[in-house]
């Protein structure tokens, strides 16, 4: 199996959602692991919870002007790859979320869009409504707005208060919370979606279309008769464990190069290594698409027919 994901939760308090992300984490096959628990508060009854689990924790006292910096330091060291907000209640500076974006999910009590901010359930019994829930979703600048990964509803009882109804909307949280984030971190180790992926980016470049190669998805440039691969998709081929996509190389030494230097990111894949192509590891959460699109990009060029290279040419010096 590959690698699990690292998972740092943030919290400032109770952290009953981060408990059941630890407890969840504990089982054999869930894909994600909880390497690092921190927050805005180091007296937060959920870090000694935390810590009496055996996992690892961090107490930054908070400083307005420095915690961001501190953390982003934190999550660099431990190498995270995901951050789990769990009741944590600053806001994230826009910047920190860029750095971060598609990385940082949440969870509200609430069925988003609907009621967000705080004081959800206040507002759901004062709009009379029969039913509300809890949302997990990407983090984005504008609070409470990211992309939703996933819900669950919840039944508003005659005579609950924000209380009773916080009570069983938390026991709802902490069903969804570990779910949703297992098949969230599932989705970008799943060959079909990152060959979607890939193939978004590769059929973007001009001239280019879908075909396999001794039965893997790849992606040439030119015409049906003389078009050359310049993508293929690697899928734990010959007993290896990546899941990545061949690009071509400049050749041997850039090749050894790379693998040495980056052997996290880079492979030299069985078969197709000799002929100068280079794997690039796609099975892990901190891909950086740009650069993935980078390399599509070059190796496009490499292999693409001149009568494209050359109007490429002509419009990079116009
Ligand atoms: C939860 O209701 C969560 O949805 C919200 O803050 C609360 C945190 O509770 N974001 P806990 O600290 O996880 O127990």
């Amino acid at each position: 199996m590959a690698e699990r994901a690292r998972v740092a939760v943030l919290i400032s308090g109770r952290g009953s959602n981060m408990a059941a992300l630890i407890y969840a984490a504990r089982a054999a096959d869930c894909p994600f692991e909880v390497a690092l628990v921190t927050g805005d508060r180091p007296d937060a009854p959920g870090l000694a919870l935390a810590e009496a689990e055996g996992i690892e924790v961090e107490r930054i006292a908070y400083d307005k002007s420095t915690f961001f910096q501190t953390l982003e330091s934190l999550l660099s060291d431990k190498t995270i790859e995901i951050i789990a907000l769990a009741g944590f209640m600053r806001l994230i500076p826009p910047a920190f979320i860029a750095r971060w974006a598609g990385r940082i999910v949440n969870i509200h009590p609430s069925l988003l869009p609907r009621h967000k901010g705080l004081r959800t359930h206040e507002a759901v019994l004062a709009a009379g409504e029969r039913v509300t829930g809890a949302s997990v979703h990407l983090v984005s600048e504008e609070v409470d707005s990211g992309e939703l990964l996933g819900q669950v509803e919840v039944a508003v009882l005659p005579g609950d208060t924000a209380e009773t109804l916080a009570e069983r909307v938390l026991i709802a949280e902490h069903q969804l919370y570990p779910r949703v984030l297992a098949q969230f971190v599932g989705r970008e180790r799943d060959p079909a979606w990152i060959e979607a992926r890939v193939g978004a980016l590769a059929l973007a470049l001009p001239e280019t279309s879908f075909k396999t190669s001794h039965g893997a998805p790849a992606w040439r440039v030119g015409s049906e008769s003389s078009g050359k691969l310049f993508a293929i998709l690697f899928n734990r081929h010959h007993g290896e464990d990546s899941v990545g996509v061949l690009v071509k190389a400049s050749g041997q030494d850039e090749m050894a190069q790379l693998i040495d230097a980056e052997p996290e990111i880079y492979f030299r894949p069985a078969y197709y290594g000799p002929s100068d192509w280079i794997g690039i590891r796609l099975d892990r959460s901190n891909v950086d698409w740009d650069h993935v699109a980078e390399w599509l990009a070059r190796s496009w060029r490499a292999c693409a027919p001149p009568r494209l290279t050359k109007l490429l040419r002509a419009a990079e010096e116009f």
